[in-house]
């Protein structure tokens, strides 16, 4: 009999410490195992490449070539393309030549290109154009959130099935026939990244995000009772908070672009590097820096920064598509699955962060926005205050769900402060220019 018990409490033991192998496993390994092959350092630039190293320094050159009258263009920090929408620029390099059509008018008229065909790009030096600004098709805008978020909310399910991704992960039909992406988390620090995530785009103004709520598993209520045998089958359990984003058609994956590789001088505010991009590439660099800037803010390593991880034995990860980012046919970038961001992210930072800072320190150009969000959170030092009350005043399920600790809160102001840093160093650089 006693060993009877001794072999039960043996059992009981191992199957204690099996479960928490198993949720740890789970959280970190799936997550990390990707990565942890072969570890040798990765080398691409510092935080602030700048023209003291090779690159810019070709450019600069090619300014100081070209007469003054012609420079004038550039005398307020702007910088012009040809107005030749989608059609990259044969012309390619980065040779005076381009200048020159620019601001030869005879030329410009063999060509049947007007002066006013040409356009600025770049504003104050680092600042993505009001022209290109208007390009870009806003991919969620409050108006369409919040809209969506009173429809989602409560409304019934009718479906759970699989495309979404993980098994965790289920694609739901309202009863409108519309759909949307539940996520279970495993532990709430997923749901809680998730959601906070979208909330910090939200207080920064990026609208590349899905609207997202959060719900309640209850199999009595009206929302879930149609699947709940599902819900039994998946073994969820009752009463976890799950998020639920819009599901969006006809979505495309994403590679990483030229400027953004490791191979490339970054994404710096010269009119050579821009020039030769077409008008969609640029809107969708635009797009990129609000990206890089979340994902540094937030410490996502489950994007750009894991590619940039993996270079280390897999040499054409660059060319693959990227983790966790879509596109719509209209050329906005959806940003999916940010459950990493700001609190799993925040616990991993010894790990990634000169993979998160190099990569923020390859790109000098900013949309005006977000920068000034930045800006605006670096001054007043109230970033916790305010991702709280938006938090709290859009979720009714925040204090069921929770928010980030007091700790997180501080890591998430020195990432604002480092970003405004770095935004003011890359004004410094290019402003003059
Ligand atoms: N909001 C959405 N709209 C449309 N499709 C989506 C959406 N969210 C996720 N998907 C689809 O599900 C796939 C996986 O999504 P997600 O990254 O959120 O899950 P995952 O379990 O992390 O999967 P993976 O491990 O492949 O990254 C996406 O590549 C996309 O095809
Ligand atoms: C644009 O020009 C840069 C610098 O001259 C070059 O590295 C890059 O390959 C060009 N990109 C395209 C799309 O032609
Ligand atoms: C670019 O050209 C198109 C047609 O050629 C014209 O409709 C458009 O207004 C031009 N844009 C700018 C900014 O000049
Ligand atoms: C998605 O693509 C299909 C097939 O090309 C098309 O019929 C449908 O209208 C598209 N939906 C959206 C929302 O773009
Ligand atoms: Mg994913």
């Amino acid at each position: 009999m006693r060993a009877v018990s001794a072999n039960l409490l043996a059992l009981l033991l191992f199957c204690t410490c099996a479960c928490v192998f198993y949720v740890w496993n789970s959280l970190e390994v799936s997550r990390l195992e990707r990565y942890t092959r072969g570890l040798q350092s990765a080398s691409w630039g510092t935080l602030h490449p700048g023209p003291p190293s090779d690159l810019p320094v070709k450019t600069f050159r090619a300014l100081l070539t070209v007469p003054a009258a012609q420079r004038l263009h550039f005398g307020d920090g702007r910088q012009y393309v040809h107005n030749l929408t989608g059609v990259r620029d044969q012309t390619g390099s980065l040779g005076s030549r381009d200048y020159h059509i620019n601001v030869d008018n005879k030329e410009s008229a063999q060509k049947g290109v007007p002066e006013s065909n040409f356009v600025s790009l770049v504003e104050e030096g680092i600042f993505w154009s009001e022209w290109l600004e208007d390009r870009l098709p806003v991919s969620f805008s409050e108006k369409h959130a919040r809209a969506w978020r009173e429809r989602a909310r409560g409304q019934r399910i009718v479906k759970l099935e699989p495309g979404c991704g993980r098994i965790s992960n289920q694609l739901a039909t309202f009863l409108d026939g519309t759909k949307a992406c539940v996520r279970y988390g495993i532990n709430a620090d997923q749901v809680q990244g998730e959601t906070l995530t979208y909330y910090l785009a939200g207080l920064l103004g990026i609208t590349n995000i899905p609207p997202l709520i959060l719900s309640q598993l209850n199999v009595d209520s009206e929302q879930w009772d149609y699947v709940r045998r599902k819900i039994f089958s998946l073994q969820w359990s009752e009463r976890a908070v799950v998020s639920l984003t819009e599901w969006v058609a006809n979505l495309t994956g994403v590679v990483t672009p030229e400027p953004l590789r490791q191979k490339s001088k970054g994404l710096l505010p010269l009119p050579g590097e821009l020039r030769n991009q077409t008008t969609e590439e640029l809107v969708e660099l635009m797009q990129w820096t609000d990206l890089i800037i979340l994902d540094y803010l937030s410490a996502n390593f489950d994007r750009l920064v894991s590619n940039l991880f993996s270079l280390q034995w897999d040499s054409r990860v660059m060319e693959r598509e990227t983790n966790n980012l879509l596109r719509t046919p209209r050329g906005n970038l959806v940003f999916i699955d940010n459950e990493a961001g700001l609190v799993h992210g925040f616990r991993v930072l010894d790990m990634w962060e000169k993979y998160h800072s190099t990569i923020l320190g390859s790109v000098c150009v900013f949309r005006k926005r977000t920068a000034q969000r930045v800006i605006e959170l670096h001054r007043r030092r109230d970033t916790r205050t305010r991702l709280l009350e938006l938090y709290r005043d859009s979720e009714p399920l925040s204090p069921e769900l929770g928010f980030f600790s007091d700790e997180h809160a501080g890591v998430l102001q020195t990432r604002i402060d480092r970003v405004y840093k770095h935004i003011t160093h890359c004004k410094g650089m290019y402003h003059q220019l």
